[in-house]
């Protein structure tokens, strides 16, 4: 694999890299400048704005300026992550070095904002990284946007949180939008309630965070319909659907995913929970009780504005870029995506033989043996083709019974949304995937 520079640079931050933990692909670093949820007239901003708007201050309080590398302190004690989480593996997380990293998800600042914040409630828009597959939509980098509400037991009239909270949700309003799964059971075990906490408290912090969360999801897609209708006044409007089914976080109890049904699948949009009592209180707010979600900015800019494939956010392509020009001013002149023309998709396939000696995938990724995992291999794709490729995806996978050896055969998908590709770049590039294959994992092309 390539080496480690000594020291690398993050948005004007000077940090020194260890050779066993850098994994940060000159791409994925260059993208930390881009900060698209800041960019005027960007879906991605667009998008954090229309949230934004569901949460209005002084109640909530937004911090949009973090920087991208955190410690593993912020990323995952912090918020109750146990040692051997999967999601601290070298193979789903790009490290810095042996305590800092690129956050996997803005919930890294939840605990440093409950210290300082003042206000009930706030909001983190920000850039989060992860390793991770390769197509239409999924990035190495995407945006995600944090939010959270707490109350403070003390001030609470009788010191009684729940009918407070309940008050709180009469004045969010309602909506007639059917729910079809409002409530579902949450397992004791995995959610349970949390000590210091009572019954009335959490359904009451759990009904005012369905409902804020409900209304939200209600009004982007209203300007998603009144978009859809502008262009095509024959559009027939199917009815919002939403449910909520239970979730498990390290640093929610109970946990809760709401999820939208959308073009024949159910898709989750946000995960979300009663916050975990230790956060508030090593974060000096131990009077206080409160609920936090964390939601996906692309995901829901997709669904917005009718983008079908990620790297779209990512070009600098005027014909992209101009399509929204005045609507972070107004929000109400959303228009969507008027795609440009598509040019062609070249596939190319490579199969390989794993070395002998990593045959079976190590269950946390590990950062000590050399065992293959895919995202290993999908990394080495986008460092060679960048944003030119669209899609991989494994269609053979077998170990020989003799041998016991592994081969993994991949079909990639190279297209850029600029321009045609020549047979020679194609070529090239997938001469150099292949190469890079052999370089960094040690595999035998076949
Ligand atoms: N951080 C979680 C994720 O990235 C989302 C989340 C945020 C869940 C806050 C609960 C509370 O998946």
């Amino acid at each position: 694999p390539p080496g480690n520079p000594p020291v690398v640079s993050v948005l004007g931050k000077n940090f020194n890299t260890t050779k066993d933990w850098f994994n940060v692909p000159v791409n994925v670093l260059k993208a930390t400048s881009r900060q698209l949820h800041l960019q005027n007239d960007h879906p991605v901003a667009i998008t954090r704005q229309i949230i934004q708007a569901n949460f209005p201050a002084p109640t909530y309080q937004c911090y949009n300026d973090f920087h991208p590398v955190v410690s593993t302190q912020q990323n995952f004690d912090s918020l109750g992550f146990p040692p051997n989480h999967p999601g601290r593996a070298k193979s789903d997380t790009y490290y810095i070095n042996g305590s800092n990293l690129l956050r996997t998800h803005t919930s890294a600042h939840q605990a440093d904002v409950f210290r300082q914040n003042s206000s009930d409630g706030f909001l983190i828009a920000a850039d989060v990284y992860r390793r991770d597959a390769i197509d239409r939509s999924h990035y190495p980098v995407f945006h995600q946007m944090e939010g959270a509400r707490t109350w403070d037991r003390t001030v609470m009239p009788g010191g009684d949180v729940a009918a407070a909270v309940r008050l709180d949700t009469e004045k969010l309003g309602t909506h007639d939008v059917v729910v079809e799964d409002p409530n579902p059971p949450y397992h004791p075990e995995r959610n349970p309630i949390q000590e210091g906490h009572t019954e009335a408290e959490v359904t009451a912090i759990g009904q005012h965070l369905k409902r804020s969360l409900e209304l939200m999801v209600i009004d982007i897609f209203k300007r998603a319909k009144m978009a859809a209708a502008q262009v095509d006044p024959d559009f027939v409007d199917e009815p919002l659907r939403m449910r909520w089914v239970e979730a498990e976080f390290p640093f929610t109890s109970p946990s809760w995913e709401l999820e939208v049904y959308y073009e024949g699948n159910w898709l989750e949009v946000l995960g979300c929970g009663v916050v975990k009592q230790d956060i508030l209180n090593n974060a000096g707010a131990s009077t206080r009780v409160g609920w936090a979600f964390g939601i996906g900015i692309e995901r829901i800019a997709m669904l917005l504005f009718k983008v079908t494939d990620i790297r779209l956010f990512w070009s600098q392509d005027e014909r992209f870029l101009t399509q929204f020009e005045g609507v972070s001013a107004n929000l109400d002149k959303l228009r969507l995506f008027k795609p440009f023309s598509k040019y062609p998709a070249a596939r190319r396939d490579v199969s390989f033989w794993l070395p002998s000696s990593s045959s079976s995938p190590s269950a946390a990724g590990g950062n000590t043996g050399r065992s293959f995992h895919e995202n290993d291999a999908m990394e080495v794709v986008r460092r060679v083709a960048g944003d030119a490729v669209e899609d991989v995806s494994v269609f053979d996978d077998f170990t020989h019974p003799k041998t016991g050896r592994r081969s993994i055969a991949y079909r990639i998908v190279y297209r850029l949304h600029e321009r045609t590709l020549t047979a020679e770049e194609i070529k090239d590039m997938h001469d150099k995937v292949m190469a890079a294959l052999v370089e960094d994992l040690g595999v035998e092309i076949r």
